[in-house]
């Protein structure tokens, strides 16, 4: 009797067995990598409840970021500013405030309402991440978030992903500036950028040698 199914049929079970695991990797794999951070976080731009703009403030104005982010070389974190500080200057007759754009500034300073600032750079809480160790080594602000100074609405820069925080930490010097250089957006278009070289800076007292082993970040 002629067979119903040919011989290779019966290594369909088999194909399936081991096809379908290997196929369900790959997609694990094309999911974890093209959609992990490196990939989605970049441009991330949620609006927030007041339009305020570093375009303004740190560019036009030309406010240092420690006017309002004042924790940064002090401690792990930057600090959202309070409201305080913002009404050091709004607190004057309706400086800037074209269209009430300013008054939920005013409403929440005085308590007639809240303002909640949307996060946009986080890491996970297994990563530790300490800003007043990378500020007091040279490392820029820009160099880490982008031109801030530029941005209405701030957008994340960089990925933050761990493979970003390790090709600089395996070779942090074309990375470093002078500590008073900073906050300065433009460094590293200055000339001066150009002949820096950290190794014959006098204020540095020692070579920066930041951790590539696991619980340096991972604690
Ligand atoms: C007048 C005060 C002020 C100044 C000056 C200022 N910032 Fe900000 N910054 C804020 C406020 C308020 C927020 C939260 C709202 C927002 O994200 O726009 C913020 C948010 C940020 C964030 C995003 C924080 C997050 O949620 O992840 C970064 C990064 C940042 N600022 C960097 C800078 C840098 C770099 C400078 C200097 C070039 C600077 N800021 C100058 C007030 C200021
Ligand atoms: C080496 C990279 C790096 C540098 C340099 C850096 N930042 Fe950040 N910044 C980060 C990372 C990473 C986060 C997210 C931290 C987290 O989620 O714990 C962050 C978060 C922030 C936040 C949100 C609040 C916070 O502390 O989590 C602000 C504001 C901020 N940075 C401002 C600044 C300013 C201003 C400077 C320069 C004086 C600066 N950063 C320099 C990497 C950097
Ligand atoms: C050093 C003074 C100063 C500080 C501090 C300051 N601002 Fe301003 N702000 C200004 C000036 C000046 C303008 C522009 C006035 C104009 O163009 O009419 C402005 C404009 C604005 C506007 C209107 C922008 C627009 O497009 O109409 C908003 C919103 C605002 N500021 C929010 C804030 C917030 C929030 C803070 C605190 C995190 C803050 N400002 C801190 C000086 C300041
Ligand atoms: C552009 C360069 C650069 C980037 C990006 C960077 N680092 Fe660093 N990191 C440094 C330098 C420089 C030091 C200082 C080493 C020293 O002072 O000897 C440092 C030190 C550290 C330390 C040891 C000091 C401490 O805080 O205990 C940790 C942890 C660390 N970085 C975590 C991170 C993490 C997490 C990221 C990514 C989110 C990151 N770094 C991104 C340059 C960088
Ligand atoms: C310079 C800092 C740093 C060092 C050193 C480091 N990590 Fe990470 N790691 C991170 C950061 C930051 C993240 C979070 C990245 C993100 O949100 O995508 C992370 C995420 C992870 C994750 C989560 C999976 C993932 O890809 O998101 C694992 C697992 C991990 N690290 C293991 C390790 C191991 C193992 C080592 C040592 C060989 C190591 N890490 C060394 C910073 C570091």
């Amino acid at each position: 009797m002629a067979q119903i199914f040919p011989r290779w049929t019966n290594k369909i079970p088999l194909a399936i067995g081991v096809g379908t695991p290997i196929a369900l990797c790959g997609v694990v794999f094309v999911v974890w990598y093209y959609f992990s951070p490196k990939f989605t976080d970049v441009g991330y731009q949620p609006e927030q409840p007041v339009p305020f703009s570093h375009k303004l403030h740190a560019g036009e104005l030309g406010l240092d970021c420690r006017y309002c982010h004042n924790t940064v070389e002090v401690a792990a974190q930057a600090a959202i500013p309070p409201l305080g500080t913002c009404m050091n200057c709004h607190s004057q007759l309706n400086l800037g405030d074209r269209e009430g754009r300013v008054q939920p500034v005013k409403d929440a300073f005085e308590g007639k309402s809240t303002l909640e600032w949307v996060r946009v750079h986080m890491l996970p809480d297994y990563a530790y991440f300490n800003h007043s160790v990378h500020v007091a080594a040279g490392v820029g602000c820009s160099t880490c978030h982008g031109r801030i100074d530029q941005m209405q609405v701030v957008a994340q820069a960089e990925p933050l992903s761990m493979s970003w925080c390790l090709d600089c930490h395996r070779n942090p010097e074309p990375n470093l500036r002078p500590r008073d250089q900073v906050t300065n957006m433009a460094w590293f278009e200055t000339p001066a950028s150009k002949e820096y070289n950290p190794a014959e800076d006098p204020t540095r007292t020692r070579a920066v040698s930041p951790p590539e082993h696991c619980s340096g970040c991972h604690r």
